[in-house]
């Protein structure tokens, strides 16, 4: 298939499209022998020898994986025939195809990994590699130590008995409360019916870890790309973080970089107010250490759960410890429903 010089070489992983079309008119880029300077040049990969500075570019789409904070307001899927917005909108800067890993509903936001790589797709997303989820969800009114008990002992859905589950109250307001849940389960609309069968009525959800990765102070529309680490990591046990990252950040940071809920979650936890349940995974997840409070309850030592929303923000990309985060100007991203 024809495309332009400038997808094929960023695709290739050489450089973005904007520094291939520098590349281009500086004529660097040739195809079949001949210097082609100009920018609308299209050339096939698979039937065109196309060199970059005298050199065969290798056409094969490099392997990525994508961590994005999708905003509430998209769907999961390439297309969406109702012309509603889709993930990869908000991807346009990145030349490979990529494609979800797992879902999220319409109305749910936070973690999302998207990839090109098969085989990383169809690993994560095997039952036999249940991958742990946590997810924060607010809830009108207030959570009951018995709902969190329920939702984390298991409850019964119309596809059957949901698995051994951690749940823990994070925050409560006047009219509102915010719990957290961890499951490694992936059924359809499963936090949202858990919740409804405990009768919790839930006004937003996010997700806020998949296995040891963590949306942290991410903003909605935020993406960035998972480094090799992190992916060989996906790919042997999500459940543990790639040694580099084990224990990089100190406990001082942390707090720094823990967002409001994620710092009254440990402050109330070290005081003991907070409730929590945590019962075996029946998956391969990391298990959050805990300690006891009353008989039948737990509470986690760390909950690393973050700030829930966001807001506007003009285009930017910044560096962090875990990569170039690329930030979006997210005006359109705020369904004002998500708003406090
Ligand atoms: N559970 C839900 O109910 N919805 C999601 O999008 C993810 C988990």
């Amino acid at each position: 298939m024809q495309e332009r010089l400038q997808k094929i070489l960023a695709k290739a992983g050489i450089a973005s499209r904007r520094e291939a079309e520098g590349f281009i008119t500086a004529g660097r880029v040739a195809v079949n022998g001949m210097v082609a300077a100009e920018l609308g040049t299209k050339a096939d990969p698979e039937k065109d020898l196309i060199t970059f500075d005298g050199k065969p570019v290798r056409c094969e789409e490099r392997k990525v994986c994508i961590l994005l904070y999708k905003p509430a307001g998209y769907m999961t899927t390439l297309k969406d025939p109702e012309g509603r917005p889709v993930v990869t909108d908000l991807l346009k800067e990145v030349p490979e195809r990529v494609y979800p890993v797992g879902r999220l509903d319409y109305n749910t936001e936070g973690l999302l990994l998207l990839t090109n790589d098969g085989d990383l797709a169809n690993r994560l997303m095997h039952p036999r590699h249940e991958v742990d989820k946590g997810y924060l969800v607010r809830v009108r009114g207030s959570v009951t130590p018995d709902q969190l008990r329920q939702l984390a002992d298991g409850v019964l859905l119309d596809d059957g008995m949901t698995a051994p589950a951690r749940s823990a109250l994070v925050k409560e307001s006047e009219n509102n409360s915010w719990i957290s849940l961890t499951i490694h389960e992936g059924r359809f609309r499963q936090v949202r019916r858990m919740c409804e069968v405990v009768g919790l009525s839930v006004v937003r959800l996010k997700r806020s870890r998949y296995g040891f990765l963590e949306i942290g102070a991410m903003k909605p529309g935020d993406y960035r790309l998972l480094t090799a680490a992190e992916v060989e990591q996906l790919r042997t046990d999500p459940s543990k973080p790639p040694r580099k990252l084990q224990g990089s950040v100190s406990k001082q940071d942390r707090q720094k970089l823990l967002p409001e809920e994620g710092r009254r979650a440990e402050t109330a936890q070290r005081s003991g107010v907070i409730t929590a349940f945590d019962r075996p995974l029946t998956g391969k997840g990391d298990r959050i250490p805990t300690r006891s409070t009353e008989k039948g309850t737990s509470i986690p030592k760390k909950i690393t759960d973050e700030r829930v929303g966001g807001v506007k923000e003009s285009t930017a990309q910044r560096k962090t410890a875990s990569g170039t985060i690329v930030r979006k100007s997210n005006a359109h991203m705020h369904n004002s429903k998500f708003k406090k």
